[in-house]
């Protein structure tokens, strides 16, 4: 699949390029030659049937997993299988809220903080507000574990916009959220994109991946379907297919 380059940003590279990208578990191609960059500060939208391989992706952007094949590329450096644990700028939230069960909420939103080299009082603070920003104040001090699903996602939505980075991967963020919880965390990715703070956001609730990203993906079979913006990709025959 050819690469699709995004508009480079003003130092004149993506921020993120993906090159050509695959993935097999055994002999299971579940990412198939994958390409595509995202410009500092763009919003993108990934979209496709359960089973894609949108999350594989993502594990493979953040370092989760090894691509068998293709190169990562992250404000220039080669993060191939590396990942987040050496950009710090670029975080990932997972689709299941994957936090730290035995930490309390505002330990799991402050260890990105810390180990970035933030005071512990500034990164308690910073923590605490990203927390309050999305309502789960009341339960700042409970641990994960006794943390509903919804809750467990805010709090990782939460460790990501707190830590400030320059690129957010969201795993289907609103999914098992309560709607309003859903729409605080709308604004909230608009409110950092104002920022300068790049989403690639994977996600079935296309009317508002729609509404915020101004260039979609659709992946099928661990390769891109269609690419541009929603009007176009929401109106490919290929996507209404694939989604039956
Ligand atoms: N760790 C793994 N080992 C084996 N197969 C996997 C693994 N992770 C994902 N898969 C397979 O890869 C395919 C794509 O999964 P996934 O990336 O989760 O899709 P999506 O997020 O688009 O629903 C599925 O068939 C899934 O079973
Ligand atoms: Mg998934």
């Amino acid at each position: 699949m050819t690469a699709h380059a995004a508009e480079p940003s003003a130092s004149g590279e993506p921020l993120l390029v993906v090159n050509d990208l695959h993935k097999a578990f055994g002999g299971h191609k579940v990412v198939n030659g994958v390409s595509f960059s995202v410009a500092e500060g763009e919003m993108l939208a990934l979209i496709g049937p359960n089973g894609a391989g949108k999350t594989t992706l993502l594990n493979l952007l953040s370092g989760q997993h090894k691509p068998t094949a293709g190169r990562i590329l992250f404000s220039g450096m080669d993060i191939t299988g590396k990942g987040a644990a050496t950009s710090r700028a670029m975080l990932r939230a997972f689709q299941d809220g994957g936090i730290f069960l035995k930490l309390t909420a505002l330990e799991n939103v402050m260890v990105p903080l810390l180990t970035r080299g933030v005071a512990v009082r500034e990164a308690r603070d910073r923590a605490m507000a990203a927390l309050c920003s999305v309502g789960l104040e009341p339960v700042a001090h409970e641990r994960g574990e006794r943390l509903s699903g919804g809750q467990r996602k805010l709090t990782d939505f939460s460790r990501c916009i707190a830590a400030e980075p320059r690129l957010v991967l969201l795993d289907e963020p609103t999914a098992g959220v309560h709607p309003h919880v859903a729409e605080a965390m709308v604004s909230h990715i608009v409110k950092q994109q104002a920022a300068n703070v790049g989403f690639v956001i994977i996600s079935h609730d296309l009317p508002w991946v729609f509404a915020v990203c101004p260039r979609v993906i659709c992946l099928a079979g661990g390769e891109i379907l269609c690419e541009g913006t929603p009007e176009r990709v929401g109106g490919d025959p290929r996507v209404h297919e694939a989604y039956l």
